[in-house]
């Protein structure tokens, strides 16, 4: 079965990211208004600028590229294509129909620009099954419901880390952080089963509960290195894929310095359609991103109580996010947060 490609416009929305590199955002946004203004050439040039900080979304390589069509330059602007396609551009209809890339269309490398498309579909339907298959699953230490330091501390001195003493950290940290984020507190009996499970640590609208959370696991005494999926429900963790996933967490995060001294990270996805069949687009545009919001929030306090830094990311290529995690086609990525020892 087919992916479902969001249009390019929503796409445009969600994968606008918060800048890491100085100057993204506001380079980004300049470029946007000159190719408004039509203004090929400054465009172009704000684009060269703003990628060169490393930072990137498939919106930018595809606005290159229609710059590139109306300055006429034509290898540039296939070469801005292919990376829109390899960053996530898969929308066949948007390109075959964008008048801006017309030029490029009468060229007799068009096909493969397509062929392109179609390889990424297959290999995103690959790794990015329509269900989730269980895989084996690992049991984790139980959290604690108590400890010393008091939630105003946590408060006071919670802070955005980027870098973490070269410690591995333990498997019952890896058990506190996820229970914190989206652990269940009140079993519910008989409760709808959308519930699944119970009420947890973190608020959700509806009781939806539409985020699905990840743990890469890459130093972890007690933890062989992989990426886990943990099941609330049963406070464990089920397999999704071995192996010491690091290079391409940091990959699909634009090598954030994060990922040189991390030993975990905790990948936050969401089916919104939990949350949407109920609220529509409000639970789009608003609620999933509140409830990730408040689990966010509790890894933070709750990493400060264990010596734990960690920071929130926003700024990821979704599409490669998507596949190292073995997301289902629900399923939408939203935050990382590498986790670490504080120096
Ligand atoms: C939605 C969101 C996205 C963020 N994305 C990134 C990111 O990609 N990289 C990063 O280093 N920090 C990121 N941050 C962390 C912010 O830079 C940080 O929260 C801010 O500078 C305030 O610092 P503090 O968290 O220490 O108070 C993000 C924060 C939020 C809320």
């Amino acid at each position: 079965m087919k992916i479902r490609v969001l249009s390019l416009i929503i796409m445009l929305v969600a994968s606008s990211t918060v800048s890491l590199a100085q100057g993204y955002d506001a380079l980004v946004r300049q470029a946007e208004s000159k190719i408004a203004a039509r203004e090929w050439e400054e465009a172009l040039a704000l684009y060269e600028k703003a990628l060169a900080t490393g930072e990137f979304s498939y919106v930018d390589f595809h606005n290159a590229a229609v710059a590139c069509a109306h300055l006429g330059r034509i290898d540039e602007g296939y070469s801005y294509l292919y990376k829109a396609v390899h960053a996530g551009l898969l929308d066949e209809d948007r390109l075959s129909k964008d008048p801006d890339l017309e030029i490029l269309r009468t060229g007799s490398r068009w096909q493969a620009v397509i062929d392109a498309v179609q390889q990424e579909l297959e290999a995103l339907e690959k790794a990015c099954p329509e269900t989730r298959e269980a895989g084996p699953v690992v049991d984790l230490p139980p959290p604690r419901r108590d400890g010393t330091l008091s939630v105003e501390a946590a408060l006071q001195n919670r802070r955005s880390i980027r870098s973490y003493a070269h410690d591995p950290l333990t498997i019952a940290d890896v058990s506190q952080l996820l229970w914190a984020a989206y652990g269940i507190t009140r079993i519910l009996e008989g409760a709808p089963p959308f519930i699944r499970g119970g009420f947890r640590t973190a608020p959700s609208a509806g009781a939806r509960f539409p985020l699905e959370l990840y743990i890469a696991a890459f130093d972890v005494t007690g933890l062989p290195p992989g990426i886990y999926l943990y099941q609330s429900e049963t406070h464990k963790l089920m397999l999704i894929s071995e192996g010491d996933k690091r290079a391409e967490v940091s990959e699909a995060a634009f090598d954030q310095s994060h990922f040189e001294t991390a030993a975990a990270a905790i990948v936050y996805s969401a089916v919104f359609e939990r949350t949407t069949v109920k609220y529509g687009e409000r639970g789009r545009e608003r609620y999933v991103c509140m409830d990730l919001g408040h689990s966010a929030e509790n890894v933070y306090l709750q990493a400060y109580t264990l010596k734990i830094g960690t920071c929130a990311i926003g700024a990821f290529t979704d599409l490669w996010l998507r596949k190292t995690f073995r997301m289902t086609r629900a399923e939408e990525p939203l935050y990382v947060m590498p986790l670490g020892r504080m120096e």
